[in-house]
This record gives structure tokens, sequence and C-alpha cells, in this order.
């Protein structure tokens, strides 16, 4: 990793601490990728590595999907950014909607973050209410709202996560606990008619991975009625993840805003959100919520992004990782039986979690080994197997790969365990 480590020395120089997203940041130095194909990505030293974090998500297909370098290519030959209304963004809805009943009008943007921010202000706006109820742990992007965590009581008003968010806005985030049915229960009874929406992810997904026990989802959906609530489903990462159409499909419950991004953009820079068409014609140009951006729809994304949902179609994708996934997590919990650590999640995304029995809350992660995790990170590069940098980012596991690796990969997460 010779050829990492000065590059990294060198990106430090021009790069805040040498990277452009934090999560990609870890001890000692990064390892700078160069190339991805299938289940592989490929460093600038010339290892080759199993890739378990594919992008933080997206790649369901694996990397470099033929049919979607292909249909790109072609369409970056004819521009790739008009700054008008093109034909493929009307497709692209419209394919989605398809997979998200949910979605009768949807909006295109950049990101998973311009999504959520923008499906706040939407919420905000539509019901007239300031506060956001979120839970603690949960990641919605790097946006003032959503850069809270809780204090120590179940149900708080939510303190700055960060510098620079302020605190009379974050007082407008309520947080509760996951899985926890009676804090969501008190603050809704203490914050109630303030609450424009809650905000969540259906299955947690950046504190661990974290499935929603029995119910809960459903819970969610009543007492957000009760309140004239809005209830976002932030399926950036579940959506086109766990099924075709998320979580939502996954587990019956439909909520009235929805986020996508990561899968649902094939890997190219997307966000979308959309829901009841009542709501969404509020949004600016229809109504007065106001929303813009300059690569919205971007030709090029819109591109990569319908032919990965061709392919997802044609290969039967989503089901064909879900199934490598379940494979992978069997594999491994077998492997690690007796060991302090315990595999769990749902279809092709799951934490390996380095702690004794099932975690359901942040609480929970919180007594994970993380630094036990930071090495066997390492260790798993060494012996040619890229495993997401943090104990609390989920594992991903793609279409692309084979049996035979995931069969080793088990294997050699059990070795390496016993050297960290
Ligand atoms: C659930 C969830 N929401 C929102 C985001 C933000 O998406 P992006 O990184 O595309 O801004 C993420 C990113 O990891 C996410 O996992």
């Amino acid at each position: 990793m010779d050829r990492s480590r000065e590059l990294f020395e060198e990106a430090q120089k021009h790069l805040v601490g040498g990277v452009n997203s934090p999560a990609r940041s870890y001890e000692p130095h990064p390892i700078f990728m160069e190339r991805g194909e299938g289940s592989k990505i490929y460093d600038v030293d010339g290892n080759e590595y199993v890739d378990y974090s594919l992008a933080f998500g997206p790649m369901i297909l694996g990397h470099a999907h033929p049919t979607v370098v292909e249909r790109v290519r072609e369409r970056v030959g004819d521009g790739w950014a008009l700054g008008t209304a093109t034909e493929g963004e009307t497709e692209l809805a419209r394919r989605v909607e398809g997979h998200f009943p949910s979605m009768d009008r949807l909006r295109i943007v950049n990101t998973g973050t311009e999504a959520t921010m923008s499906a706040i202000r939407l919420a905000r706006g539509y019901t007239g209410r300031d506060k956001v109820l979120k839970f603690n742990g949960g990641f919605h992007g790097a946006h003032d709202s959503v850069l809270v965590k809780a204090g120590s009581g179940a149900a708080t008003h939510g303190a700055p996560d960060s510098p620079g968010v302020p605190v009379d806005l974050a007082k407008h985030t309520v947080v509760a606990e996951w899985n926890d049915e009676s804090s969501v229960r008190r603050a809704f009874g203490e914050h109630g008619d303030d609450i424009a929406c809650v905000i969540t992810e259906p299955v947690f997904g950046n504190y661990g991975c974290i499935p929603p026990e029995d119910g809960f989802l459903k819970f969610l959906r009543e007492i957000t009625e009760d309140f004239w609530s809005l209830l976002i489903f932030d399926e950036v990462i579940t959506g086109f993840r766990v099924s075709t159409g998320g979580a939502q499909e996954r587990f019956g419950v439909t909520p009235d805003l929805t986020t996508l991004g990561k899968v649902a953009g094939g890997g190219f820079p997307v966000g979308m959100f959309g829901g009841r068409g009542e709501i969404m014609e509020d949004l600016s140009p229809s109504g007065d919520v106001y929303q813009a951006g300059t690569f919205s729809g971007n030709p090029v994304t819109v591109e990569g992004a319908l032919a990965t949902l061709d392919v997802l179609d044609e290969e039967n994708a989503v089901e064909l990782a879900a199934e490598k996934g379940g494979y992978l997590r069997n594999a491994l919990s077998e492997e690690l039986e007796g060991q302090e650590a315990h595999v769990q999640g749902v279809a092709s995304m799951f934490s390996l979690l380095l702690r004794d029995g099932p975690a359901v809350n942040k609480a929970d992660v919180d007594g994970c080994d993380t630094g036990r995790y930071d090495r066997l990170h390492l260790e798993m590069a060494k012996r040619d197997v890229y495993f997401p940098p943090s104990q609390y980012e989920t594992v991903f596991v793609s279409a692309a790969h084979g049996e035979e690796e995931l069969r080793e990969t088990a294997e050699a997460v059990s070795r390496a365990l016993g050297t960290v």
C-alpha cells in the first residue's frame, strides 16, 4: 500500500483531511482505489479486493456493468448538461413510480442529502409545523435539521451534533429511540401538534443495520396519522435494495413521502423524493415550497439510472443480491458461532456487529467493540476483502458476487477475527 500512503500524504496538502467525505477516512490511511469491475475493486498498488462496501451501497449490480457503461457512454456523446426539460426525466420518474406506488409525483435531485432536506422542507410547508422527529443514531445526510442526536433521555429536544448548526434550528428536531414505541409516544405527547414529520430509515442502515421490530413501522404509520404528521421513509439505502419497491413494499407500510438515492441512481449522483400528489403539488413551481438545482435530472445521471433499472428488472438483480446476501449472512453466522460477533440484516444489507447478540437500537450498537472492528477492516483488506471502514456502516452484497467468493469471505472473516 505504498502508493496509497504517498497519495494520501499529497491529498492532505490539498483536501481537508485528505478526503472529500469523512466516511472515507480511516487509520492509518485510506486505500486509494483505481477502478472497479463486477464484485471487485482494485487499488493503486495493483491489489484486488472483493468489495462489500459497494460505494456505501449503490452498486447492487457490481461495478461497471457493461450495459450501464455502454448506455452512459452513448449519452455523453449527445451532451451531458442541457439545463432544460428532457424526456428521460419523465421516463425515470414513471419507472420509479411503477415500483413505488406511494410516489405519485416525484422530483429528481442530486444526492440523498438534498432529497431528505427538501422532503423535510416540504413536510414543514405542507403541515405549517416546524418540528421534525428523527431517531437516535439515524442518519439522513449532512444538513442542519438532521445533524442532531439525542440527549440522554428517550425523547428530547435535539442539540446540534456539529458546530455551525444553529441551536435555534436544532431545537425543532425531536429525537426518539428506534424500535421503542414508548419514546415515540412520549415525543408526540409533548410535541405532537407541532411535529411536521417523522423521518426514518425503515431499516436502520447508518448505525449498524437494525431492522424494525415487528409492528414498529405500522405503529409509526398510525401515530403520525393520529397527529396529522407526515411519515417520511428515507429509503436512500433500502430503496431498490431490500426489494425493488423498497422497505415499504417489504414491510407493507405506506409513507406519505419517500426519499431515494444510491441504488436508484445506479451509482450516479442522484437523489429523489416523492409522495402523494396532493403534498408534492405544494412544491415549486406548482406550489410555494421552494426547491431547485442546476444539475437536477442531469441527462447522464438519468441515463445511468434508467440503464440500472433496466438491468435490475431484466436480471432480477435485487432478488439475486438478496439471495447472495442471505447466503453470506448464514455462512458468517455459522463460521462465527461462539465468537463475540453477531450478524443481522435484511436481504443484501447487513452488519457484522462485534458484540454478543442482536442490537435493536443505538445503545446496543454503542456496546460494540469498534476498535476491534477497525482492526478487522484492515486485516480483511490484507486478505483481499474490502469491508466498510466503520462498524456503523452497512455491509452490502451485489448480484455480481459469486458463491465461492462469499464462502471464502466468511472463512476469511472467521480467521481474521482470531487475530484482531
Ligand atoms: C439513509 C440515508 N439518507 C441520506 C443519505 C445522504 O445521501 P447522500 O450521501 O447521497 O447525500 C445517506 C447517505 O449515506 C443515507 O444513508
